[in-house]
Order: C-alpha cells, then sequence, then structure tokens
C-alpha cells in the first residue's frame, strides 16, 4: 500500500532529493563499531550498487593510508514494496596500537568517503573509559545529535551508546528513513565506535534494518552481545523479544540463557577482579514515572517480571549476579533511580546512597530526541525515583576505575548544561556488596 497512491510521487521524489550528488556505489553511513577484539575496529558502509570493500588507514600524525584492509559485503534486501538493495560493507581492521589516532578512508577505487579519524580503544583495564548514552534517536528532531557531535570532534569520547529506537523507522519509506538516519549520524559515528541495542522502533520485518546495518560483536546481529572496555562489562540485549512474540517466543528463553551464562562468566572471580564493573543497556525500562501507560509503569513489568509466574523476569537475574549499572531508554525524558530491586530502595547510606548500594542503578535516558517528542511524567512519582528531567538531552558515563563511575546528565534544551550528577562508588562488587 505504501508505494500506491500520492505517496508514489514521494516515492519517486525523496530519493533523487536523498542521494543527489552521489553515485549509487559512492561509500555513504559510514559507522565504526568496537568488535570486541582488542585493538581492532570495524568499518561499515552502504552502496546502492556492488563495489570493493576497502578501508585505507595510517596512524596519525604521519602519511595518511599507508594499509589497506579488504573485507566483504553482504545485500541487504529491504521487506518495503520496492525491495530495496542495499550494500552493506564491512571491513574489520586488526591489529592496531592501543589508544593510537588513525586516519581512514573507505570505499573503493569506483568511490572514496572523505577521510575520518577515530582513537583505537586502550587495550587492558587501567584506564578510564568515556561514554555517550542516550536512546530515542530520530530522523526528524534529533535535537541533541548537534550537540554530540561537538563533544565528539572534541575527543571528548571513547564509546556511543544508543540504546534502542533509531531513525523513527529505519524501515519507513521503503528503507530510505534509514539510509537519511545513518548519514546523520555518520558525523558522530564514523569517529567513535556507535554500539547498539534494539528498540521497538526497529521492530518491522524482524529487526532486518536494525540487524544488517550494524555491526555488533557476536553472532547474533546486535540482538544480544556483550563487550569489555576497561574496568566494566558491557551486555546489550534485547527487550523487544518479550513483546514481539511473533518473530519467536523461543527468543525469549535463548537470549536468558545467553545473559545468564554471560553473567556466569563475568562474575567468575578472576574476570570480576579484572572488570568489576558490570553495566547493561536495554531498550525498555523496568521501572519508571511516567504517565503514557508504557510496559515500565506497571508493577508487573514484563521486562521486570517476566512472562506470566514470573519467567525469565531480567530483574532478579541482574540482581544475582550483583549487576551494578542498567541504562535504559524508550522514556522520551531522563530519570535517575536510587538504587532499587522489588520496588525496595536500598541506598548506601541517606548521606551518600550511591556510595556502596545495596542494588543495581538505573538510569533512564531516551531523550535524545525524535518526532514524538518528549513524555512527560506521573505528578507524583514512587519513592524509587530519585531525579526526573524533561529536557532533551544525553548522559555521559565516565567509568573512571574500578571503583568510581562519574554519571552526569546534559541538557540540550539548557545549552549544554550538566543537569544532574552522581558518582557510583563501590569497593565490593558482586552480590555480595548487597548485603
Ligand atoms: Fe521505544
Amino acid at each position: 500500500m505504501r508505494c500506491q497512491s500520492w505517496l508514489c510521487l514521494f516515492c519517486l521524489v525523496l530519493p533523487w532529493m536523498l542521494c543527489q550528488g552521489t553515485s549509487r556505489s559512492h561509500p555513504q553511513q559510514v559507522h565504526l563499531s568496537y568488535p570486541g577484539e582488542p585493538t581492532a575496529m570495524t568499518v561499515t558502509w552502504t552502496t546502492f550498487a556492488p563495489a570493493g570493500s576497502i578501508v585505507e588507514f595510517g596512524p596519525e600524525p604521519g602519511r595518511a593510508f599507508i594499509a589497506s584492509v579488504r573485507g566483504e559485503a553482504s545485500l541487504f534486501v529491504d521487506g518495503g514494496c520496492e525491495r530495496r538493495r542495499l550494500y552493506i560493507h564491512r571491513v574489520t581492521l586488526r591489529g592496531l596500537v592501543p589508544g593510537q589516532r588513525y586516519v581512514y578512508r573507505c570505499g573503493s577505487l569506483r568511490g572514496w568517503s572523505r577521510p575520518y579519524s577515530f582513537r583505537a580503544l586502550p587495550n587492558g583495564t587501567n584506564w578510564s573509559p568515556r561514554l555517550a548514552v542516550f536512546g530515542d534517536m530520530g530522523n526528524i528532531n534529533p535535537q541533541s545529535l548537534p550537540r554530540l557531535q561537538r563533544d565528539t570532534q572534541q575527543h571528548m569520547y571513547d564509546v556511543m551508546l544508543h540504546v534502542g529506537d533509531f531513525a523513527y523507522d529505519m524501515d519507513q519509506y521503503n528503507a530510505r528513513v534509514g539510509d537519511a538516519f545513518m548519514r546523520q549520524i555518520e558525523p558522530v559515528a564514523a569517529s567513535v565506535p556507535y554500539m547498539t541495542c534494539p528498540g521497538n522502533h526497529e521492530e518491522k520485518y524482524n529487526f532486518s534494518n536494525y540487524r544488517a546495518r550494524f555491526s555488533m560483536p557476536g553472532d547474533t546481529e546486535g540482538l544480544w552481545y556483550s563487550w569489555d572496555i576497561g574496568p566494566a562489562h558491557i551486555i546489550s540485549f534485547s527487550t523487544e523479544v518479550y513483546f514481539y512474540l511473533k518473530y519467536g517466543p523461543h527468543l525469549i528463553q535463548k537470549q536468558y540463557q545467553w545473559l545468564e551464562k554471560d553473567l556466569q562468566e563475568a562474575t567468575r572471580p578472576d574476570r570480576r577482579r579484572r572488570r568489576p564493573w558490570i553495566i547493561t543497556m536495554g531498550h525498555r525500562p523496568m521501572y519508571c514515572s511516567n504517565n503514557d501507560l508504557d510496559d515500565c509503569t506497571k508493577h508487573e513489568s514484563i521486562v521486570r517480571q517476566g512472562l506470566p509466574e514470573h519467567q525469565y523476569g531480567l530483574e532478579d537475574l541482574f540482581y544475582k549476579y550483583g549487576v551494578d549499572l542498567e541504562l535504559w531508554a524508550h522514556e522520551h525524558s531522563y530519570e535517575r533511580l536510587w538504587p532499587v530491586y522489588n520496588y525496595q530502595v536500598y541506598n548506601g547510606s541517606t548521606a551518600a546512597p550511591y556510595t556502596h548500594p545495596r542494588a543495581p542503578v538505573h538510569i533512564i535516558t531516551g531523550s535524545a530526541g525524535c518526532k514524538e517528542r518528549l513524555d512527560s511524567f506521573v505528578l507524583n512519582p514512587r519513592e524509587w525515583s530519585a531525579v526526573r528531567i524533561e529536557d532533551y538531552g544525553y548522559t555521559r558515563l565516565h567509568i573512571v576505575n574500578s571503583s568510581h563511575i562519574w554519571l552526569e546528565q546534559v541538557s540540550d534544551d539548557q545549552d549544554g548544561k550538566v543537569v544532574d550528577g552522581i558518582w557510583i562508588i563501590k569497593e565490593l562488587h558482586g552480590p555480595e556488596a548487597w548485603h
């Protein structure tokens, strides 16, 4: 239906508007991701016609493009009525010098991207990663994006975490909205690894646009995976398996079993000693104070409690393995919770709630900006809710060392003002910290 009537004209004019000035084999939508291997970085881009998959790169400062690596392209056929064909190119650079800045370009003799640069992630656990964290950023009204770009150009971040809901939606207009969005984020995502998890807006055609366009670690096309950075282990997962059962109810169990196995490995004493912080990112929160009747507003939240009879609930699982910090989005607002488990507040102390907290800390940061605008809060929030901010913005996460994390919220509406900030201080990690 989408390709009929007046939309036909739109379908004809929009691609011309979006693609003018570029040939079909010219690289676009360039973005980076960390493949989970130290000293490696993956470059992903799109062409609309077959072309080579080459990255030329070299250390900065120095002679540019002294090395060249070939990768592979895969054909992605969008599920819309036009069945548009995109060629997604992936090249992984290996053997990078930790902490070294590199300049690169991608493409082939049929066309090269402009040069970009990135810093290879430092290796080991003894450094202090800085991350930007946000969700729910769209093609229309991505209000925080210019500020994120400015921050990126000042080398403020090692990584970005986009906690679900992209473009609104990537599949729209036969995936042209996805193309436009991936071009919009290129100034940011081509310079720092852009790590993702799926949200409800990626659902169309079994999350196919999400799975095809990003290159996350592991073999699940980015639906769930984990990776290490400095003193932290980060787990990305899909809350959407609980809501789109049409794609397979078995995915709930499959993911849950993977999560438990990953947590068991990450909490082995030798591993947790090296990487004590365990941080999760998933799109739909377990708790929230918004007034929109979403899952998180319900006491028996499916993400929190699982299916009826509390099967595959995530709150108990994360609590059992002593997850320190849980990052969420979906609600178009910012909310910080007191350390909470099973609706009870477990502050470290009244004077210092986040020093030795006795339950996981939750942050909901879904206000990067999209056409659905902001979500408002209930008048009288529950006792587990510490701070609520209804501004466009994003979160900065600084994993300082094995005992200290700094979190701050940037308001784009207030010209970049830091409107919230906390230290999470923990000498002890794991479930023993709860008691
Ligand atoms: Fe969402």
